[in-house]
């Protein structure tokens, strides 16, 4: 029996260091290195398979398997692999184990293949209290309630399930390894355990994984290096609106999202997103503006407010949700010194309708001219989308998938488009829409106003 080492562990970065530290040398959490004992360490990902050339690898094998639900399919890039392992990350409540229980009801219902839910969380009345909500009763559907790997790999083997899911992956642990469910020492090890029976055993095992306060799934990097994907299922917690997006994909574009609503009976596929965007404000006020996003290779039409108020206190506030606030601040400055706006003494509020967060730079011009309708008290028409990214010199700068956008906008009902001008030349079959070309942010603010 090898010896045991204890070594200490930072929970955040795996950061090793043979005595305790405060704060991590590498990651510069505090608290966050434990003592991890370790008494052997032997999991190696092998394969019975022999060496040989590419050209003879059999893509039968690899057959994608589809679960019926487009959303979920579309963000895997077509389906399940076979022997895949698939991590599913969200903070706790965003709807993770019902996805995965209706995902596998979905892959089950047309075959008499068995499924296996492993729930180290829940009871199964719990599990059974779900089902009933989703309408799911199927003696197909197998649950085990346990936390210790080692039998949980055992049941899969005897079993034989074609869709396995580990409901989480924090809450389970090995004996091989002495420190408690949910350090990275054990996630580590049981996802690579894990991964190893998928393999072996040609099955498709779904991990399901919590996310830590600053938004990593827990145990972070590690984990993501051993599973074949990763995806993040994201979405306000108070709004139903849900999307799958993944970051890691080796079968598949990293590029897709999914949209899901949640409802009293499960979560359902949006197809149309700019329609749950769209509406439910039917109020005309000043600074909100129609814009078009692009999540994956999907165009989103979404609505940008903006409340600009006079400070009362010397401190203007600023404070934006849904948009970086560090670009907020950046396009305020712009505004003041190019657009020529005094906003010193304002409080500026920025936010996206929905709940949804955007990253992309096209939202850049949508923020500004918010900013400048609220400021200046000027309505904005929601028969207009305006797309663009600005630079700090005030220019308008071109960018992404513009004909996406368009047709989107257009579908929608959108009669009128300001787009930066360097978009525009492929773009004039568009008849139906008013496509205006847009160089700098003082014509759009003249454009506006
Ligand atoms: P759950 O799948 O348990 O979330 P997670 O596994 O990510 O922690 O579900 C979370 C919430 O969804 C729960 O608070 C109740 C709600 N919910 C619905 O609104 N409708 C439904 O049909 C179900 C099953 C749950
Ligand atoms: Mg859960």
């Amino acid at each position: 029996m090898p010896k045991a080492i204890t070594r200490y562990k930072c929970q955040s970065c795996g950061y090793i260091t043979l005595r305790w530290m405060g704060k991590c040398p590498e990651c510069g959490k505090y608290n966050s290195i434990v003592e991890e004992v370790i008494k052997k360490h032997t999991t190696i990902i092998t394969s019975e398979e022999t060496i040989i050339p590419l050209s003879e690898v059999s893509l039968l094998e690899g057959k994608k398997l589809s679960t019926g639900l487009v959303e979920f399919d579309r963000v895997l890039g077509g389906g399940i692999v076979p022997g895949s392992v698939v991590l599913i990350g969200g903070d706790p409540g965003i709807g993770k184990s019902t996805l995965l229980l209706q995902v596998m009801e979905r892959v089950l219902k047309s075959n008499s293949w068995k499924g296996l839910y492993v729930s180290a969380e829940e009871s199964s009345i719990q599990i059974k209290l779900r089902a009933i909500r989703l309408g799911i009763n199927s003696n197909r559907i197998f649950i085990l309630t346990e936390t210790r790997l080692e039998r949980i790999i055992s049941e899969i083997e005897s079993l034989k399930p074609a869709f396995v899911v580990i409901d989480s992956i924090q809450t389970v642990y090995s004996s091989n390894i002495s420190s408690i469910a949910g350090t990275v020492s054990q996630v580590r090890e049981c996802s690579a355990k894990i991964t190893v029976t998928a393999k072996k055993n040609n099955i498709p095992i779904f991990i399901i994984g919590h996310v830590t306060k600053e938004g990593a799934i827990a145990g972070p990097r590690v984990l993501e290096h051993i599973v074949d994907t990763v995806l993040y299922f994201e979405g306000d917690r108070f709004q139903t609106f849900r999307l799958l997006r993944a970051v890691k994909n080796r079968f598949g574009s990293t590029n897709e999202v999914g949209v899901f609503e949640m409802t009293d009976s499960g979560l359902k596929e949006i197809t149309n997103p700019s329609e749950l965007f769209l509406s439910g404000n039917e109020i005309k006020a000043s600074g909100n503006v129609l814009t078009v996003i692009v999540e994956g290779t999907r165009p989103i039409i979404v609505e940008i407010q903006a409340l600009v108020t006079s400070t009362t206190f010397g401190m203007p506030r600023r404070t934006s949700i849904g948009v970086d606030s560090i670009r907020v601040n950046l396009l305020i400055a712009v505004l003041e010194k190019i657009g020529g706006l005094q906003l010193g003494l304002s409080d500026i509020y920025v936010n996206v309708v929905g709940g949804l967060k955007i990253f992309e730079p096209s939202v850049d011009l949508p923020v500004i001219t918010a900013i400048a309708s609220s400021f200046k008290n000027i309505l904005i028409n929601r028969d207009m989308v305006i797309i663009g990214e600005v630079g700090l010199s005030g220019e308008i700068r071109p960018i992404t998938h513009i004909e996406l956008r368009l047709k989107e906008a257009k579908k929608m009902g959108i009669k009128k488009a300001l787009i930066p001008i360097a978009n525009l030349p492929s773009n004039k079959i568009n008849s139906s829409l008013d496509i205006i070309g847009m160089k700098n942010i003082k014509e759009t603010l003249e454009i506006i106003s």
